[in-house]
């Protein structure tokens, strides 16, 4: 079976993980933070919460920087975990349409905030792994004050991740740069961001004698703090992830780089292959800034002559399993109860229609990619 996406395991990930279940912290333990302290350093951020999920760290991350009745623009072309993160705060999501690449548009963002001094932040995607320019979403937070949550769950190991934000959250989903199972963090260079972040994950209590503010439970005569004491302060939650997890994602850490080259060597190989066909391109030119999670072509069905289902399944039957990322957001039937509607993002509904997200992932061999280039075109061709 020829996915889209899958992870990447070895035996060296499967002895860190061995080596955690055989000792005695099963979850907050050292692990987590030799984890963070290498997200960190990787992504040259100076902090890095790790938690349960991506969408534990886009939740979190919303609550760190929105309040309810904010107004926040964001993208319609996501995984729903994005907008909702912004419907958990009891926020209001604005979808604003795409560019070229299928990433928000940064002039129609600046065209809402000089319209609407009331929005409050941008929820931007890096979608497929090609930042949203850190320039430009630096601009807008200078300009606008508005906050910048950036979703870099398709992002790690890209050259410009959480240059232009407030803070960015990561997925680390099997289909994704690196795994953990399941797993996500959140980047910062914000000491309150983290703060927060970190007591947001552990049901908002802490254990630090420097933050406490019942002094006189938490302190013995001596005034050193009792041993056994600890302070619920804000109302927070279980998004903790577990030491074994963590020993994963740091043996998978140390591969990030040959992952995301393999993955690059993928992307221009397919450029190449579908270069003056004029029924298949590359959603975007080769760009070696993205960190190529997806690889996105975009179909001419009707000069093709043939419907995305009846390519899926003649795909399928050869074993092949591409995928459609993403049905637009203000699509979903949830979405749309709430008064949203797709045609209000034209260019997001466009896309849709066109795309197809082909296998790309690091074990993914050239015979294979060969494969499936061949079945694809064959395909269009037929
Ligand atoms: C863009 C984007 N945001 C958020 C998420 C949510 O991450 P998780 O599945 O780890 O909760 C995903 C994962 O699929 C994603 O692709």
């Amino acid at each position: 079976m020829i996915a889209y996406g899958r992870q990447s395991i070895d035996s060296e990930d499967i002895v860190a993980v061995a080596d955690v279940l055989g000792g005695d912290y099963l979850t907050t333990g050292p692990k987590v933070v030799e984890f963070e302290n290498a997200l960190a350093q990787k992504c040259g951020v100076k902090y890095a919460v790790a938690l349960s999920n991506g969408t534990a760290a886009l939740h979190i991350g919303a609550k760190t920087i929105i309040k309810a009745g904010d107004k926040v623009l964001t993208t319609p072309i996501s995984f729903v975990a994005t907008a909702n993160s912004i419907l958990y705060q009891n926020a209001k999501p604005i979808f604003v349409d795409v560019d070229d690449s299928a990433n928000i548009d940064l002039n129609l963002c600046e065209d809402a905030l000089k319209k609407d001094n009331s929005i409050k932040a941008i929820f931007a995607v890096d979608f497929t792994g090609k930042c949203v320019d850190p320039d430009g979403l630096g601009f807008l937070k200078e300009r606008y004050g508005v906050r910048i949550l950036e979703d870099a769950a398709h992002s790690l190991g890209s050259t410009n991740l959480a240059k232009g934000s407030d803070l960015a959250t990561l997925s680390f989903h099997p289909v994704k740069h690196i795994t953990t199972g399941e797993g996500g963090a959140i980047l910062t260079n914000d000491e309150e961001i983290y703060k927060h972040s970190k007591l947001l994950r552990g049901h908002g209590i802490t254990r630090d004698s420097s933050e406490f503010v019942l002094g006189d439970e938490a302190f013995g005569g001596d005034g050193k703090p009792n041993p056994w004491y600890y302070e619920m302060q804000t109302l927070g939650f279980n998004y903790r992830i577990t030491d074994f997890q963590c020993a994963l994602g740091i043996s998978q850490l140390a591969k990030l780089d040959k992952f995301v080259n393999r993955r690059k060597e993928i992307a221009a190989t397919y450029d190449e292959k579908f270069k003056n066909n004029d029924l298949i391109s590359p959603l975007y030119r080769f760009d070696f800034d993205s960190s190529y999670h997806l690889y996105i072509a975009m179909i001419d069905f009707e000069k093709a002559g043939v419907d995305r289902k009846e390519l899926f399944a003649r795909l399928n039957g050869k074993k092949i399993y591409p995928q459609v990322h993403y049905i637009p957001i203000n699509m979903q039937p949830y979405y749309k109860s709430l008064g949203y509607d797709p045609n209000d993002t034209p260019k997001a509904l466009k896309y849709y229609r066109q795309c197809i997200s082909l296998p790309i992932y690091p074990d993914l061999t050239d015979d294979l990619q060969e494969y499936v280039i061949s079945a694809l075109l064959g395909v269009l061709r037929a």
